[in-house]
């Protein structure tokens, strides 16, 4: 039965991975992954995330299962962490999931039962794993303008023209915050349009929000997302602890399902366990269970979220550090888009022949759409990126 397997398109960004920890260069760049490196390039586990696993050795007494939906606290407190109140609580199903990918995973799986033949609206780019599991699930999609190659910003008319052509019942799937692989985000206004527009059209928004944190602010990086629970009857939300809490191999993450009045929430619920107990029974409780005891726990929250502004201040510095560099060493003010994007990523806006010219010449590792992972940076290695983009002729 194996040998009639056949070889599966690679995830170019695992691939990149793979590709890096192979290379015996000892003064590669690693800006591949998402994953937030600190200062000495370790992915550090936070002060709070100890403390809260620490507290669980100590107090849990059973490994029992918990719920098809996982534990209900967990959900309470990132559903109020994530909308703040934007929507009442009755009106939400939820979920726990292995990971944002599980969420997305869940979500695409219940748009399949629900309506087989919307078609989900990406952007151009996205997450490569978004069209992935459409593909895989032999779901319709259709792509979006969203990246202005010239200004390296958001192509809003475009986005908006290309919107404009959803078709009622559609999906439109959007980046919360922090866009990947762009790094390039709608404003607050533009947010408004975008809601007034797919309201219009009747289609279903679909967030995905992973970095929540990683841009603005834990509040303005859940502003968008808030905007859309409170204005539209049905909504899906995916979102991912790994990288706020930094506990990325726990694969903890949620899925929200927003319905319009008591009887959808209640089979929105049923449907989400349903799915959860298909697809892997119980979601990993671990993980979830250091976000609750985070989130519940003043003193730990407050910890918690002074180290996720360290660290959204010390990618805001990185960025404004290659900004300031290439200024100077571009004698140009082409790159100062980086200073303005936000979130982990940004994309460089150049050719995979120049990024595979950063790789072998110099070592550097980004995505070959010339996403860069911010935080694979320190002050050190930002001049170095610097030199190196210029001497690609980028
Ligand atoms: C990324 O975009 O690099 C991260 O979300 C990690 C992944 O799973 O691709």
């Amino acid at each position: 039965m194996f040998d009639s397997l056949k070889p599966q398109p690679a995830d170019k960004i695992l691939a990149l991975m793979s590709a890096y920890k192979a290379d015996p260069r000892t003064d590669k760049i690693d800006l591949g992954v998402g994953v937030y490196k600190d200062a000495s390039g370790n992915t550090p586990v936070m002060r709070a995330v100890k403390e809260a696993e620490r507290r669980i050795l100590a107090d849990q007494t059973t490994k029992a299962y918990t719920g098809l939906a996982g534990d209900p606290a967990y959900a309470d407190a990132m559903i109020d962490l994530i909308l703040a109140g934007s929507v009442p609580r009755a009106r939400v199903a939820a979920v726990a999931t292995p990971g944002g990918t599980g969420a997305i995973r869940q979500a695409l799986e219940l748009i399949k039962l629900a309506s087989p033949d919307a078609t989900a609206w990406l952007s151009n780019p996205t997450w490569p794993n978004h069209p992935s599991i459409i593909n895989y699930l032999g779901m319709k999609s259709a792509t979006y303008r969203y990246f202005d190659e010239a200004t390296r910003g958001v192509d809003f008319a475009g986005l908006m023209e290309d919107l404009a052509e959803v078709a009622e019942g559609d999906v439109v799937l959007l980046h919360g915050c922090c866009h990947n692989p762009t790094g390039a985000n709608p404003t607050p206004e533009q947010w408004d349009d975008i809601v007034e527009l797919l309201k219009a059209k009747g289609a279903m928004p679909f967030v995905d929000i992973a970095y929540q944190g990683f841009g603005d602010g834990l509040a303005a990086d859940a502003a968008a997302t808030r905007l859309i629970a409170g204005a539209f009857d049905e909504v899906l939300i995916a979102a991912s602890c790994s990288k706020n809490f930094g506990i990325y191999r726990e694969r903890t993450g949620l899925l929200m399902a927003i319905g319009r009045d008591d009887e959808q929430v209640a089979q929105a619920q049923a449907t989400l366990a349903f799915l959860n107990r298909q697809n892997y029974s119980f979601p990993p409780d671990h993980g979830a269970r250091i976000v609750t005891t985070i989130l519940t726990d003043p003193a730990l929250r407050a910890d918690w979220e002074a180290e996720l502004e360290e660290t959204r201040l010390g990618m805001l510095s990185l960025r404004q550090q290659l900004a300031d560099e290439l200024r100077q060493q571009s004698n140009s003010d082409r790159f100062d888009f980086l200073a303005n994007h936000r979130g982990m990523f940004s994309r460089l806006g150049t050719s995979p022949e120049k990024v595979e010219v950063l790789r072998s010449e110099h070592g550097i590792y980004m995505v070959g759409d010339s996403r860069m992972n911010i935080a694979g940076l320190n002050a050190q290695t930002v001049p170095l990126l610097a030199k190196a983009i210029i001497a690609a002729g980028i």
